[in-house]
């Protein structure tokens, strides 16, 4: 028997983050006690090919979707166990050790936008079986509470964002770049601002497996060589969501290859030019963001993938007037600081601390989110 351990004394936690990008698996090990959040490990595990077709398949309808989608929450709960599994051999820890693991789970639908009663997430991952697999609790569906207090259920991350990376003498806005881009601003008067901006990196990365074969543009070499087409962007940049004021949260539901087809069968270019166009709508909708809703900020830090793209962060870097830093300058790398974040939710979850700021989601109030399959 796990015996829960002092809320007051160190507990270990696991994040496991599978966002938008379908990239796969990002897994942390996480010390935490009262405020403190240390980073103790990290493993990564990525999505087999024919996987995230599978999951690119289910975002649209289709035939026999339930059975397949039950059957791809079960590939998903062995691939988080492998995450876990790798995560303990590193550390050299027991099952018993882990209070808890956060999981994300992988959305395939995200509806806040329906008529109120209507509104849904679907997040797939069979937590059950993370649970028997792993021997260690499992915290998951995040986002269903918030939705159900009639709020977006994302995103998330910002709550996190203002209790690790908040400062008391420095309005900070932190950029998170995956394959959807969110914005959490943190002025000093403590009235934190979060939401999705847009597209990150999803249209680029499809546009870029079309044309060159690899699964993203590394650093952004192949777009910075072509030019922006200006109609292109400008019929992209006219999508309402852009203009929908906030609390506001998106994925593939909106933004997919189809959307993107649509605004090219007016606006044809070389592969080149659109991967560049791509690359600056990203950048023009992330700087129009922050300009809008985060006014005075002083400090702006990114992460997630997106960081890596040279390109794009020299582009951002030119329109917002700010340097850009890097989250590994406020103590968590780039590559985790999601995984990191469904670490502490789960941890808020089981203390029965409300993880959402209805600031954030528009939710009604604050609430306790995610689900819990006790070891
Ligand atoms: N070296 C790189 N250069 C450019 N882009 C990169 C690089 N490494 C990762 N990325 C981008 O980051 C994405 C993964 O980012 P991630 O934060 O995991 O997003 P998500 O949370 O949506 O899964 C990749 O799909 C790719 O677009
Ligand atoms: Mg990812």
């Amino acid at each position: 028997m796990n015996l829960p351990a002092s809320p007051s004394s160190p507990r270990l936690f696991i994040g496991l983050m599978s966002g938008t990008s379908l990239d796969g698996v990002d897994a942390v090990m996480v010390t935490q006690q009262a405020d403190q959040v240390a980073q103790q490990g990290q493993y990564f595990v990525p999505y087999p090919a024919t996987l995230k077709q599978a999951l690119l398949d289910l975002h649209t309808p289709a035939q026999d979707e339930l059975h397949q989608a039950a059957v791809i929450s079960n590939q998903l709960a062995d691939l988080y166990a492998q995450a876990v599994h790798g995560l303990l051999a590193e550390s050299s820890l027991a099952p018993n050790a882990v209070t808890a693991i956060g999981c994300h789970g992988q959305t395939i639908r995200h509806c806040p936008e329906l008529a109120a009663g209507q509104a849904y997430t679907l997040q797939l991952g069979n937590h059950a079986r993370l649970a028997e697999l792993t021997g260690i609790t499992v915290v998951g569906d995040f986002r269903s509470r918030d939705i159900a207090a009639g709020g977006q259920g994302a995103p998330l991350v910002p709550a996190f964002h203002q209790a690790v990376f908040a400062a008391t003498d420095r309005h900070r806005v932190i950029i998170n770049i995956g394959g959807i881009a969110n914005l959490s601003d943190l002025p000093v008067n403590g009235n934190v601002t979060g939401f999705d901006s847009g597209p990150g990196n999803l249209l680029m990365d499809a546009w870029t497996l079309t044309h060159t074969g690899q699964p993203y543009d590394a650093s952004g070499a192949w777009a910075v060589r072509g030019e922006v087409n200006q109609a292109l962007l400008q019929s992209l940049l006219a999508d309402p969501y852009f203009a929908q004021p906030i609390p506001k949260s998106t994925g593939r539901d909106l933004f997919n290859q189809a959307w993107l087809e649509r605004h090219l069968q007016t606006h044809a270019d070389t592969p080149q030019n659109v991967a560049r166009t791509l690359l600056e709508l990203t950048a023009v909708t992330i700087a129009n963001a922050l300009q809008q809703y985060c006014h005075g900020a002083q400090e702006v830090y990114v992460c997630g993938g997106g960081a890596h793209n040279l390109a794009l962060i020299d582009r951002l870097q030119t329109l917002c007037g700010l340097p850009i830093q890097r989250t590994d300058a406020l103590g968590v790398g780039v590559d985790w600081v999601e995984a990191v974040a469904f670490a502490w939710l789960a941890q808020r979850c089981i203390d029965r601390l409300p993880g959402n700021l209805p600031a954030v989601t528009g939710a009604a109030g604050p609430r306790v989110l995610g689900a819990i399959y006790p070891a």
